[in-house]
């Protein structure tokens, strides 16, 4: 690819037991923005997933007692190679998500070290000793608890983050020595099948990875396969469930959405405590246009600040430029597509027709909706109690902590919050007293460092990535018990 809209001759190879292998149709990728062709890619037949599957089964015992330092070795060149191909990486993304490219930029480094963490983790992920001589029945007895694949994954991948969700996937899957088989999201398979690239230059063994952009019936078939023991999904609510209905005996892994909330406290209350929280809540309500599951889309303020944060908050959310992606100036660009588009501006709708305030934004052009705050949102509107993953915010004024404890927790999701104060008492209490997965203190829930355990609670879904947590919730334990052995 010479720009980021420059169309090849052939479609781009899906990835068959570590082999690239043209497919049986394909598939048009297009840019969001202005639907113009950016590549078509090759879509693999029934015996093509029949390989990659039967060679993900064969390999696994095998890839699963492969040394720490082949599999690190793998996880070091695709993070070294990504560093090296940086910029086009980060316009594929670009490309096909639609995302402004100083965005794409932060996924690529995001990618880069997620595959670092993960080449880092395969070398000390080593297991405990237990001492069982707590009872006299046990004494001299010792046991070792190692963790061990659970076997091979499919990982089914969003269109959000379409490198940086695949490698939470790919990256801990193979450094606990798992094959995987990778479902990337239909509108964007291109980073996916990149990834493939470049595992493919690695010493792994044919079947420790495949990359199949198949449509949804193939992905259901490859749920149902018991050759696939663990199902790593990010995506909607609906279908993850679904997935988990499925298969009850499998090992489901969810990442699924939210309504993430920003708490703003009565401490918070100097100019530049003020500035900041409008600034970040601004920047992260809208950026990738809202698709983002930690995306802030309730904003709760305490009454004792609101009328000094609510103008600055509006200010800054309307300085947001909106637009061709392609443009430097563009902060905000495309959503994934029109019909997207159009279901915010239909929750929008159903908001203001229900009492809602527009106080900034609320228009749609194409797939591009434009930077919007709303306040006094009905709790049972979808702008406020479904997950909007559109550029579009909705504010609330309560009094005290109580108050907002409450509301935050007013919701079916729990993935992650963000609490502005400056009181370590308040965090700990919202750290035990909020339901979701992670508190973020002093900043907006929309903060992911890759190493740390991500995931939610209640309809946000259930296991944890983050390098280290996927490779455990990716291994079960085993237990060795010595004895005899002198402690
Ligand atoms: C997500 O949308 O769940 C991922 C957010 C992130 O990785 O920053």
């Amino acid at each position: 690819m010479t720009g980021p809209n420059a169309v090849e001759a052939k479609p781009r190879p899906c990835w068959i037991a570590g082999r690239a292998e043209q497919g049986e149709r394909e598939l048009v990728v297009r840019h969001p923005f202005d639907g113009t062709e950016v590549a078509s890619v090759a879509v693999p037949g029934p015996d093509q997933v029949e390989r990659a599957v039967a060679a993900a089964d064969e390999v696994a015992a095998e890839f699963r007692r492969s040394p720490a330092h082949v599999r690190a070795a793998a996880l070091e060149h695709v993070s070294r190679r990504l560093a090296e191909r940086a910029e086009e990486v980060a316009e594929t993304i670009t490309a096909e998500n639609g995302k402004p490219l100083r965005w794409a930029t932060v996924e690529v480094s995001r990618a880069i070290s997620t595959f670092r963490f993960a080449a880092e983790e395969a070398r000390r992920f080593t297991g405990d000793l237990q001492r069982l001589d707590t009872e006299p029945a046990a004494q001299g007895r010792l046991a070792v608890v190692r963790r061990v694949s659970r076997g091979p994954v499919l990982g089914i991948a969003p269109f959000n983050f379409p490198l940086n969700l695949v490698a939470h996937k790919v990256a801990p899957a193979l450094a606990v020595g798992a094959p995987i088989v990778v479902k990337p999201a239909p509108r964007t398979p291109l980073s996916s099948l990149l990834l493939g690239e470049l595992l493919a230059e690695t010493e792994l063994p044919d079947g420790a990875f495949s990359v199949l952009p198949v449509g949804n019936e193939e992905t259901m078939a490859l749920v149902r396969d018991e050759r696939l023991p663990v199902v790593s999904f990010t995506g909607s609510g609906l279908v993850g469930w679904q997935i988990a209905d499925a298969v009850p005996r499998k090992h489901v892994v969810l990442e699924l959405g939210g309504n993430a909330a920003a708490v703003v406290c009565a401490d918070w209350d100097s100019d530049a405590d003020l500035d900041f929280a409008a600034q970040r809540i601004a920047t992260y309500s809208n950026y990738q246009a809202g698709q983002s599951c930690i995306a802030v889309q309730r904003v709760i303020v305490d009454r004792a600040v609101a009328d000094r944060f609510v103008p600055r908050l509006v200010a800054a959310v309307r300085e947001l430029r909106s637009g061709d992606p392609h443009d430097p100036e563009v902060v905000v660009g495309p959503m994934v597509d029109e019909d997207a588009a159009k279901r915010v501006e239909a929750w929008v709708g159903e908001a203001v027709e229900r009492g809602a305030r527009v106080l900034a934004g609320g228009n749609r052009a194409g797939t591009v909706f434009e930077p919007t705050v709303l306040a006094d949102v009905p709790t049972d509107a979808k702008a406020w109690d479904e997950e909007i993953f559109g550029p579009v915010l909705a504010l609330s004024t309560v009094d005290g902590l109580d108050e907002a404890v409450s509301r935050v927790n007013d919701s079916r999701y729990g993935l992650q919050a963000g609490l502005f104060t400056h009181d370590v008492r308040v965090a700990f209490r919202a750290s035990a007293e909020l339901e979701v997965g992670g508190v973020v203190v002093g900043d907006v829930p929309s903060f992911r460092a890759d190493q740390m355990p991500y995931g939610g609670v209640k309809g946000s879904g259930v296991g944890r990535e983050g390098v280290r947590s996927a490779m455990n919730d990716l291994t079960e334990e085993r237990v060795l018990v010595l004895t005899g052995v002198s402690l």
